[in-house]
C-alpha cells in the first residue's frame, strides 16, 4: 500500500527542512539558473536553492507537502505542482533545466524524461535508496528501490561528477543509498 504522504507531513515533526548536503556542494558549484525538484516533498531542496536565486519548479503529489512548501516560498522564485509524477499530468519539458533534483523517490520511467529535461552542460543530482537487506527501514517494494549500479548505467554516457552507494551513519533509516551527480555532455 502506498504510503500516506499528506498524513506523513501532517505532523510538522516530519517537515525537514534542511537541504541534502549533496544538493548544498551542487549548488556550491553551479550558477543559479532553471531547477526542478521531483517529489519535492514540503521543500527543503527547493526552497534553499531558490533562496540561492534559482528559479525552482516543484512537484509533489501529496497536497499537505505542497501547501507547506508555497507557504515556505513565499515571496521566492518557486513554482509548484501538486502533481502525481507517475501520472504524466506533469511534463518535464525537453531542455528546459540546467538542474534537476531527485531526492528520496523513485519512479524508473521517469530516467528518460529526466535525461531530455537537462539541459546540455546542466547537472542531474540524486540520492535515491537502494535494495539492502541489512537496512533498518523505508521502503521494502523492489519498485522503490534502486538495484546496485542502477542509477549510474542510466546515466553511464554522461560526465559522473560523484557517485557513491554508501549506507550514511547519520541517516535514519540506516539504508543503502546511490547518490549521484552527472553532468550531460
Ligand atoms: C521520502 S519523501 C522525499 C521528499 C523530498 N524529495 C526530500 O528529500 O525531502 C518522498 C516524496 O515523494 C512524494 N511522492 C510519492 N509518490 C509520488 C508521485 N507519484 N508523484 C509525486 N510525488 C510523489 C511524496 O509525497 C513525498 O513527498
Amino acid at each position: 500500500m502506498p504510503r500516506d504522504w499528506d498524513r506523513h507531513y501532517s505532523d510538522a515533526a516530519n517537515v525537514d527542512l534542511m537541504p541534502d548536503p549533496l544538493l548544498v556542494e551542487v549548488a556550491e558549484m553551479a550558477p543559479a539558473g532553471e531547477a526542478l525538484d521531483l517529489a519535492s516533498g514540503p521543500g527543503r531542496n527547493a526552497i534553499y536553492l531558490a533562496s540561492l536565486g534559482w528559479r525552482v519548479t516543484a512537484v509533489d503529489r501529496s497536497a499537505v507537502a505542497i501547501g507547506i512548501l508555497r507557504r515556505r516560498a513565499a515571496g521566492l522564485p518557486v513554482t509548484t505542482h501538486a502533481s502525481d509524477l507517475e501520472s504524466g499530468d506533469f511534463r518535464i519539458a525537453p531542455g528546459a533545466y540546467d538542474l534537476i533534483c531527485n531526492f528520496h523517490y523513485l519512479h524508473r520511467d521517469l530516467f528518460p524524461l529526466i535525461r531530455e529535461g537537462v539541459r546540455p552542460g546542466g547537472i542531474f543530482v540524486a540520492a535515491i535508496h537502494m535494495v539492502d537487506p541489512a537496512a533498518t527501514g523505508g521502503p521494502h517494494s523492489p519498485a522503490f528501490l534502486l538495484n546496485p549500479g542502477e542509477l549510474r548505467r542510466q546515466f553511464a554516457d554522461w560526465k559522473i561528477l560523484f557517485y557513491s552507494e554508501a549506507r550514511a551513519d547519520t541517516e535514519k533509516p540506516q539504508r543503502r543509498t546511490a547518490r549521484m551527480v552527472a553532468r550531460r555532455a
